[in-house]
This record gives C-alpha cells, sequence and structure tokens, in this order.
C-alpha cells in the first residue's frame, strides 16, 4: 500500500479523522479508554500463581509483581528458606496471600508436592512460572560432567516436571511461563551447556501452548538478557559486567522487575493471544 503523500486523500482522511477527535474532546466529550480502564479488576483478583525460584533474583520480583496483580502467590525456594519466608510475609503485611514452600525442581515428587501445596493454600493455580535455574559456564573443553548434570537436572528435568504438572492442573484460561534466556541468540563463548538448557524452554512452551490451547491456556518461554541477579553478576569481573552494561541500547543490566512487569503483562486478560511464542525482554540487546 502506498504510503500516505503530505496531500494525498489518505492523509487527508487521517488528519480529518484527527480533528474530529480533538473536537470532541474539546466539547468536553468523555476520553474513550477511561472509563473501561476505571472498570477493570485486578487481574489476578480470585487467582493463584506459583513462582519457582521466588526466593530472590527474577522469581521474586516476579512473585511481589504478581501479589501486586491480585494473585494469591507461592514463593517456591530450594535453601534459601528465610529469604522466602521474608518475601512471603512481605506480600502478607501489604494485604496479599502467601506461602513459602520448599522444593527441588529437579524431584517429581517434590513438584507435586509443592503443587498440591498450592491447591491447598489457595484453592487451585491460574499461572505458574517455571523460573528457578542455576548456570555453570565453562568453554566445552573444561566443562565438568557434575556441573553439566546439575544444569540439566534443574533446568531441562526440572522445568520438564514443573511444567508437566501445570500441564495436568492449571485452571482454564490459565497461563504458564517457562524462563529462557536471550543467550539462545547471544551464543557467548562458555555458555554452550546453558544456552542449550534454555532453548529447550522454547521448545517446551511451544509445543505445550498447542497442547493447551483447547483449554484457553496460554504458554510462552520469556527470554530475559543480562539481568542484575547473583546468577549473572557472580564470578564476572566488575569490568565484564560494565561491558555487557555497555552492549545494552539502554546501557545498563536489566534489573529483576523489568522481567516481572513482562510476565506480569503476560498473565494480563488481555494478553492471552500471546501463545506458544518466546519473547524477548531484554532492552534490545539481540
Ligand atoms: N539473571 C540473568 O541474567 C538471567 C538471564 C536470562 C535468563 N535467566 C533465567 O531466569 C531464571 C532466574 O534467574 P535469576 O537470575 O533470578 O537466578 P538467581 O538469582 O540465582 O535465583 C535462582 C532461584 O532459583 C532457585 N533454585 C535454584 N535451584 C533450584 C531447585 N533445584 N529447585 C527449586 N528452586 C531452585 C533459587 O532458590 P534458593 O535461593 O533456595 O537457592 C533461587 O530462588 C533462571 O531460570 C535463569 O536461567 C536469568
Amino acid at each position: 500500500m502506498p504510503h500516505p503523500t503530505p496531500t494525498s486523500p489518505a492523509r487527508r482522511r487521517l488528519l480529518a479523522a484527527a480533528s474530529l477527535t480533538s473536537a470532541a474532546v474539546a466539547a468536553g466529550a468523555p476520553a474513550l479508554a477511561a472509563p473501561a480502564q476505571a472498570r477493570k479488576q485486578a487481574p489476578g483478583a480470585g487467582k493463584a500463581a506459583l513462582v519457582t525460584g521466588s526466593s530472590r533474583g527474577i522469581g521474586a520480583a516476579t512473585v511481589r509483581r504478581l501479589a501486586q496483580d491480585g494473585y494469591a502467590v507461592t514463593v517456591n525456594y530450594l535453601r534459601s528458606r528465610d529469604l522466602a519466608e521474608r518475601v512471603a510475609a512481605d506480600i502478607r503485611a501489604a494485604g496479599g496471600k502467601a506461602i513459602a514452600v520448599q522444593a527441588d525442581v529437579s524431584d517429581p515428587a517434590a513438584v507435586r508436592r509443592l503443587f498440591d501445596a498450592t491447591e491447598k493454600a489457595h484453592g487451585g493455580v491460574d499461572v505458574v512460572v517455571s523460573n528457578a535455574g542455576i548456570m555453570r559456564l565453562a568453554p566445552f573443553g573444561d566443562m565438568s560432567d557434575e556441573d553439566f548434570d546439575e544444569m540439566m537436572a534443574v533446568n531441562v528435568k526440572g522445568s520438564f516436571n514443573v511444567l508437566r504438572e501445570a500441564a495436568r492442573r492449571v485452571r482454564d484460561h490459565g497461563r504458564i511461563i517457562a524462563l529462557s534466556s536471550s543467550i539462545t541468540r547471544m551464543r557467548t563463548p562458555t555458555y554452550g551447556p546453558y544456552a542449550a538448557s534454555k532453548g529447550a524452554q522454547d521448545l517446551y512452551a511451544s509445543v505445550l501452548a498447542k497442547e493447551l490451547a483447547g483449554r484457553m491456556v496460554s504458554v510462552n518461554a520469556i527470554a530475559p538478557g543480562v539481568v542484575n541477579t547473583p546468577l549473572f553478576t557472580d564470578g564476572k569481573t566488575p569490568g565484564q559486567i560494565a561491558g555487557f552494561a555497555q552492549r545494552t541500547p539502554h546501557r545498563r543490566l536489566g534489573e529483576p522487575e523489568d522481567i516481572a512487569n513482562t510476565i506480569s503483562a503476560l498473565c494480563a486478560t488481555d494478553g492471552w493471544w500471546v501463545s506458544g511464542q518466546t519473547v524477548f525482554a531484554n532492552g534490545g540487546i539481540v
């Protein structure tokens, strides 16, 4: 279609429509979007969300954000009991509903107990964020069997355990989100096995989205870039961290809240048509 030129009929129609809208607003007509916005209730009202690995980092920011959105939440942790209990206590102090539950996602029986505890406390589960993950970096020639196996047990098998249980239990119209990574595009040296474990999340989400479509459940992967958490910063020098920050268009690392806000947007009622996708939330780094 030709682009409207300054004098084209298409451009004159656009200008006429714009001036009609301005005239209506100037004459006191109500803004169109405002009343509908005001009537909207909290997206999570009456619903429950479970976020694995939410004692700290991206998971903690996500569970806090979903609680603000009105969800009753389950905070999951592996070892950081104090941190997880504090996140849950903060949410309750702010008027929300939260429990903290220990479970190792690499253990299928523990994941079943995690979902049982969520359903018992909140009456069901509507949103599951498979976030728990670990990162072990080394060039291929130096990667140990132990590090490789541990990473696959948590990131690949563990996320599978969580998504399998989510597929069985998330209520109709729910949301399932798996944490991938922009490393699947950046492909930085030393990140090979970690990148492979995150690429698995993209495939999980796209297949599960098709399996659950009949129940109006949307399933997506979200791929953060470099985010300011220990998973990214541990083992790096300040110079290396600054180097990553400089590579982003915004000249800063992502913060956990940047990712939590994107997850919240995918969980919003209006976001359900986005399904089977990998959403890159990285400030434009790739
Ligand atoms: N940070 C980044 O730059 C970045 C970028 C792209 C993608 N991601 C992905 O985002 C997710 C969260 O990363 P993060 O940076 O927030 O990490 P983080 O700060 O290291 O937090 C990891 C969380 O996962 C939990 N966890 C680890 N192993 C677990 C297990 N076996 N069972 C249950 N929970 C377990 C930890 O619990 P404890 O505190 O109890 O150990 C903690 O709550 C990961 O999947 C990661 O791959 C991160």
